[in-house]
């Protein structure tokens, strides 16, 4: 298992929540169907959020319970309270994600509170999900740049995630929400964190709207960080990070991981055809250069 690394699958929640185009629900199950012939082993669902601020993630927990759930795969679901935590669990949800900011603006914008509420929010989660036996994972967006706030000092990243980690998060995903960062200022980042916690502890996610996440996983992985956040496609956004683009594609991070010898687990048919399916439902090319050059080497 040395060279296995981890991908959680964000497209159906991270992807969806800002496309333009909302789906229904068939077809957001169709998707997650899809993506779990795949063999991605971590696929985060939707949202329980207030459907007036992120209207793409009504009905996440009906899709929750719609889904096919087979053994062996994490179905998550992002909670900002106790409201979507319980609304999570109704559905016998087994892993929330909670998720705060390393910037007082952003996690304001995002989900109208500070950084030191969302904490205090985040321990009714906690004592909850500890009693229900229920898997716990952190995000912390702004881990370079804050849309609103320019440059984030990797000390406020590290201290965040350091209060996640002691409340009971399993593992602390850290969001470059903006995608502006270039592999240096990442890697500072990373220096900052693993003085203080596990590269186990730790997961990248990536958004690509300077084109280089890949170059930031790549930087990552020589860090030992072994567990990355990618969407099919490279669906999405943040809605409250404007301008920001969708996630590492699930192709190209597979494409990257496969051939530097990193075992995913991933069949790789499956996995472009999950991509294509999506695409076309929505109407537009893929964001995946790894997808268009595999399918243009079928088409040949
Ligand atoms: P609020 O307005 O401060 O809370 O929102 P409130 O308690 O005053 O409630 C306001 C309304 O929301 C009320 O309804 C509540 O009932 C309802 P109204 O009376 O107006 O009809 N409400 C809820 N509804 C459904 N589910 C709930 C819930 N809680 C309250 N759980 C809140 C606070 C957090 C709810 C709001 O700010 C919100 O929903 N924000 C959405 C944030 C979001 O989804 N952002 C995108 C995901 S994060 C992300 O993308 C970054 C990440 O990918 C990493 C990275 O890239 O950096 C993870
Ligand atoms: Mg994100």
């Amino acid at each position: 298992m040395d060279n296995f690394v981890r991908i959680v699958e964000v497209g159906a929640r991270d992807g969806l929540q800002n496309e333009s185009v909302v789906l229904d629900m068939q077809d957001k199950i169709t998707l997650i169907e899809n993506l779990i012939k795949t063999g991605l082993k971590d696929i985060e669902v939707g949202s329980c959020v207030s459907p007036k601020w992120v209207p793409q993630m009504a009905g996440s927990t009906e899709i929750y319970e719609k889904i096919s759930k087979p053994d062996g795969i994490n179905f998550s679901l992002l909670t900002p309270n106790l409201r979507g935590y319980e609304a999570a669990r109704a559905v016998g949800c087994q892993e929330v994600a909670i998720f705060t900011g390393a910037s007082e603006t952003f996690t304001q914008k995002n989900i109208n509170c500070s950084i030191a509420e969302s904490l205090e929010r985040f321990e009714d989660i906690m004592s909850r999900a500890k009693s229900d036996g229920v898997r716990v994972r952190g995000y912390v967006s702004c881990m370079v740049d804050c849309p609103y706030e320019g440059a984030i000092d990797p000390s406020a990243v590290a201290e965040v995630t350091g209060r996640l980690l002691d409340m009971g998060c399993y593992e602390v995903s850290l969001g470059e929400t903006i995608g502006t960062a270039t592999p240096d200022r990442v890697e500072a980042v990373w220096d900052a964190c693993l003085e203080r916690f596990d590269a186990g502890q730790l997961a990248g996610h990536f958004h690509n709207t300077y084109g280089m996440a890949i170059a930031n996983v790549y930087a990552s992985l020589k860090m030992s960080i072994r567990t990355f956040d990618s969407s099919i496609a490279g669906l999405g956004g943040c809605p409250y990070a404007k301008g920001a683009s969708g996630n590492v594609s699930t192709e190209d991070l597979h494409y990257l991981l496969t051939h530097m010898g990193y075992d995913t687990g991933i069949d790789e048919e499956a996995l472009m055809q999950a991509g294509k399916a999506i695409m076309e439902r929505l109407g537009r090319p893929t964001r995946s250069n790894a997808a268009i050059a595999y399918w243009k080497k079928r088409e040949a």
